[in-house]
């Protein structure tokens, strides 16, 4: 049994995880409440209210168990929020120190690819996958469980980002990808035509588009409100056109049989239907979570007790 933790960003979660990839326990405490008022995730609250909240959620997802049914302890060391890793990390040493368990660092990058590896629909690499969240835009050639090679990336924002940015500008909560996919049901997505911006090779690009948005409410003025649900629905199609074409090129370029797509993105409606075949992290396997990061220490080496003592958390990804 592995107990994973994960405090990169604004969620403070905890795991059981089986050697099978089994799910025994999955605990996460959303601060979004917390940071909604300021549109976006503020680095000292999310550690104050990590360090807060980081033992009731691994009570929590202990349950009725103890620490004496864990046999490893798996942390996200980054990237991320420094302040916000280094609570999990510190977290995770105290307890496997304590009962002097072996400790597994893990990629939060790596934990969203292993969100696919979980029971009862896990998947089997190779496949080319999409990750997107709120942080990162990654095109993976995923070979193995624990291997993979970065083909594409954002040269701006992330396609989480720009859904969050778009919804700040629509007068919407943080964060605003579920919003705005909610909001865009009611719209017409051909409303408005929002560009799709095309770089050179696999990368992406999102800054355009936002900006594109801003001018178009600006332009409608105080008559943006009754056209919100519009503007969300051709926004939204436009981030979605953008990851899914660069997607299927990527696959037909690498000779790829199999598409799949995590990250918190991965939640959206319009994205999930536009990729018919292709593999889909569960629902609430999509936004951060321990369990992905539990599933992905399965395939990393642990570091032997006492010995992961000196191990720091790391903020940007390679
Ligand atoms: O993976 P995640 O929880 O955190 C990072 O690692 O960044 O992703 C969070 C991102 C946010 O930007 C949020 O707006 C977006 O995922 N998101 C969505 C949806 N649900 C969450 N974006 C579009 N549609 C959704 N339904
Ligand atoms: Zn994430």
């Amino acid at each position: 049994m592995i107990l994973a933790l994960e405090t990169s960003c604004d969620e403070t979660a905890a795991a059981l995880v089986g050697d099978d990839g089994e799910i025994h326990a999955n605990v996460v405490a959303s601060q979004a409440d917390l940071h909604s008022r300021y549109g976006g995730v503020v680095p000292e609250v999310a550690s104050r209210r990590h360090l807060e909240l980081v033992v009731p959620v691994i009570r929590e997802a202990l349950g009725e168990r103890s620490l004496d049914d864990v046999e490893r302890v798996a942390v996200t060391r980054g990237p991320g929020l420094i302040g916000a890793l280094l609570v999990g990390l510190q977290a995770a040493k105290a307890l496997a120190l304590a009962r002097r368990l072996p400790l597994v660092p893990v990629d939060h990058l790596h934990g969203h690819v292993a969100s696919l590896f979980l029971q009862p629909h896990a998947s089997e690499p190779p496949f080319l996958c999409l990750l997107a969240s709120g942080g990162h835009t990654l095109l993976l050639d995923v070979r193995g469980h624990a291997d993979y090679e970065v083909l594409g990336t954002t040269l701006d924002d992330a396609a989480g980002e720009a859904f969050d940015k778009g919804a700040r500008l629509l007068g919407l909560g943080y964060p605003g990808g579920a919003e705005i996919d909610r909001l865009a049901r009611d719209g017409d997505a051909d409303a408005f035509a929002f560009p799709v911006a095309r770089v050179p090779g696999l990368d992406f690009s999102f800054s355009g588009l936002k900006t594109a948005l801003l001018y178009k409410v600006r332009e409608l003025g105080p008559g943006a409100e009754a056209r919100r649900a519009d503007l969300a629905a051709s926004y939204q199609r436009a981030i979605v056109r953008a990851l899914v074409e660069r997607t299927q090129e990527s696959a037909a370029r690498t000779g790829a049989e199999r598409i799949a797509v995590v990250g918190g993105v991965a939640a959206n409606s319009e994205l999930r239907a536009a990729l018919p075949g292709a593999v889909l992290a569960p629902l609430q396997l999509c936004t951060d979570n321990a369990a992905m990061i539990g599933s992905a220490a399965r395939f990393v080496e642990a570091v032997p007790y006492p010995r992961y003592l000196g191990l720091d958390a790391y903020a940007s990804a390679g």
